[in-house]
């Protein structure tokens, strides 16, 4: 069944846990539609994971609209939601308008995402004026890794708790409709959560969230040298058995085991005796 903005909200209502993951492209896109979740999310962590950048900050607003194309066009029931980059919202009400229509228009996601707080207010009201839904994201906010000088757990002292349960009010008043909270004490995350209305989805910050949200290469062990060690549960080896199988199709071609007569297309006696 095809999921919307509603169904997060419906989920949230009945207690029931909402699941979300990276996708960046179409065939893994296919893959988690048919696994079942409940939505996708085309994160500008492409930035690290699919253009080997070291953070987010390089990604613009053609890459995701090139890779959210792809993962839409995989996608029968999940929401999908696509990141908007740095710099195409921060600079004015007016850029968050216009590049959050062209990416909706142009890939046929349901939902932005975006990062900030109470600053991020009148670009999320105007966004979501224009009819297009908003999925806040608050605590570690990789777009802004400059200014808190790496990548750490927020809010963990009174005044930076304070501001994100503020900030937490406040993107909800604007008319978000979830809220990403990453890296974030999870007594903190529990207590946004009793306190909103609106759903939760938490990446590093417990599991009183209403949902939870991962990268798919971290959760699938893709990612060995850069994942974060602390909040992701690895379901897989699928790097291990990537180049496990990368390296038997090499030994294979260098031997002339593969391929073999059953991967070959024949051609009749009679055509081939004609070719000189
Ligand atoms: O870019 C991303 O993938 C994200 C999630 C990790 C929440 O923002």
């Amino acid at each position: 069944m095809k999921k919307t903005v509603t169904t997060f909200q419906k989920l949230k209502n009945e207690h029931k846990k909402i699941t979300m993951l990276t996708a960046y492209d179409h065939s893994t896109a296919k893959l988690l539609d048919e696994a079942g979740v409940d939505s996708i999310l085309v994160g500008d962590s492409l930035g690290n994971v699919i253009l080997g950048y070291k953070n987010t900050l390089p990604v613009t607003v053609e890459d995701v609209i090139h890779h959210g194309k792809a993962v839409v066009r995989g996608t029968t029931d999940a929401l999908v939601i696509i990141d908007m980059p740095f710099m195409s919202y921060q600079t004015s009400v007016y850029d968050a308008v216009v590049n959050a229509g062209r990416i909706i228009k142009e890939t046929g996601a349901a939902a932005v995402k975006l990062e900030g707080g109470a600053g991020m207010c009148p670009q999320i009201k105007a966004i979501v004026g224009a009819s297009i839904p908003v999925v806040a994201h608050l605590g570690l906010t990789p777009q802004s890794i400059n200014a808190f000088g790496g990548f750490k757990i927020q809010g963990k002292d009174e005044n930076t708790a304070q501001k994100i349960f503020d900030d937490a009010k406040a993107v909800e008043a604007a008319g978000a409709f979830a809220l990403v909270l990453e890296c974030v004490p999870s007594r903190l995350a529990g207590l946004i959560t009793d306190t909103l209305s609106i759903p939760t989805i938490g990446i590093g910050a417990g599991s009183s969230c209403d949902g939870q949200v991962l990268v798919y290469q971290d959760m699938l062990g893709m990612t060995a040298d850069t994942a974060p060690k602390k909040f992701v549960r690895k379901y897989a080896e699928v790097g291990e058995i990537m180049v496990s199988a990368f390296k038997d199709y090499i030994s294979d071609v260098q031997s002339g085991a593969f391929p073999s007569a059953e991967h070959e297309y024949d051609i009749s006696d009679d055509v081939i005796e004609k070719i000189y």
